[in-house]
């Protein structure tokens, strides 16, 4: 056997371990939504301190939890680094919390457990088989899945409902400080505030705190805004963006346009501008500007969430600068900056003159 056999082989069982890897690429995070469903982050810090299998098992919402799957899932979670893990020579191990599970702590300000059990909901896996289907007939994908359109859906499916706008609120507590003090100027120089597709108005209830001389109105589809709770200075307002905006200073549109095709955003741009003066009116986008010679992390969230729109958007994407730079033009917007934020997100402020 030659030199360059012995290599083909080396490649080809490199090339098998890599691919086995992709072939099961779920088990993290299933895992992950398994620990969030048990609160094991949840008893490991109501104790205060690394805890054994022990009294995690016994404070899990059961009469007999199965220690040696449980065990097995936490044995891949410490692996990843998304719990800790200390034995001392022949004791039990001790099972502590580090940066990224207490990510996964229910009922905390910055708790990304809400939008865990929403992404990895059945409902929400079941478009992902459907891309070949899309690739090769169009459509889309949770139509096919489903029947109807996520939003429809949620509209019917109480507990989707809630799913979703828990999901979008958890993420959306998670960014608002980067955004209130990286749009600082921005927001100091109007007096009132739309936030369009602004969910249950977490982000609008941010907003208005920091910036108090901002009257807030959060506007979103009446299923949505219909289970919002009251937050000091923000009125909910019901309605369909696609019809008319409530009209303000200027509009906010956060994780909105990556929903949905070019057309459908020329659209809720038109009505944007129809809301807003003409001279001094702005909009203030949150979306993803993507890098494609971008390598890190946040380069690469882009692309995932890419797929994430073609498995529960209807037509939406997400977008490089160059596709925004077109749409903007195209809904009336010809002037534009891009604010970075750290955040894989960025602020795009446009303007309609
Ligand atoms: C991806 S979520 C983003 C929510 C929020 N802006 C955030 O960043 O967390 C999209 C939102 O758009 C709302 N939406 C969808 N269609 C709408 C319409 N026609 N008019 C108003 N809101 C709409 C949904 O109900 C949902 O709250």
């Amino acid at each position: 056997m030659g030199d360059i056999d012995s290599m083909n082989e080396a490649a080809m069982l490199q090339g098998q371990a890599q691919l086995s890897k992709y072939i099961s690429a779920f088990p993290i995070s299933m895992a992950i939504k398994c620990a969030v469903e048990l609160r094991i982050a949840d008893i490991i810090h109501s104790h205060g301190h690394p805890i054994t299998m022990s009294p995690i098992a016994t404070n899990i919402d059961s009469s007999s939890p199965d220690i040696s799957y449980l065990s097995r899932i936490m044995r891949l979670l410490v692996r990843q680094k998304i719990f800790t893990a200390a034995t001392s020579q022949g004791e039990d191990t001790f099972y502590g919390l580090n940066p990224i599970s207490r990510l996964l702590l229910h009922d905390t300000e910055l708790s990304l457990a809400p939008m865990f059990l929403f992404q990895n909901n059945p409902i929400l896996m079941a478009p992902w088989h459907c891309f070949s289907s899309c690739v090769k007939e169009g459509g889309i994908a949770f139509k096919k899945a489903h029947g109807s359109e996520i939003f429809d859906m949620a509209s019917k499916d109480e507990e989707l409902n809630e799913s979703f706008n828990n999901g979008m609120n958890s993420v959306t507590k998670s960014i608002m400080k980067s955004i209130i003090t990286g749009y600082k100027d921005g927001f100091n120089s109007i007096t009132s505030l739309v936030d369009v597709g602004g969910g249950t108005g977490a982000a609008m209830s941010e907003i208005v705190k920091a910036y108090p001389h901002i009257k807030g109105t959060n506007f979103d589809l009446p299923h949505v805004v219909s289970t919002a709770q009251k937050y000091e200075g923000v009125s909910h307002v019901r309605g369909d963006m696609f019809q008319a905006i409530p009209p303000a200073d200027a509009v906010f549109v956060k994780r909105i346009m990556h929903d949905w095709g070019d057309e459908d955003c020329v659209k809720i741009l038109k009505n944007c501008r129809k809301a807003i003066s003409e001279k001094t009116g702005k909009v203030i986008i949150v979306e993803a500007v993507l890098k494609p010679e971008g390598e890190g992390l946040f380069d690469d969230l882009g692309f995932m969430y890419d797929l994430v729109m073609i498995a529960h958007s209807s037509g939406g994407k997400e977008r490089s600068e160059d596709e925004w730079n077109k749409l903007l033009k195209a809904g009336g917007f010809p002037r534009y900056n891009i604010i970075e934020i750290p955040s894989w997100l960025s602020i795009i402020e446009a303007y309609p003159q």
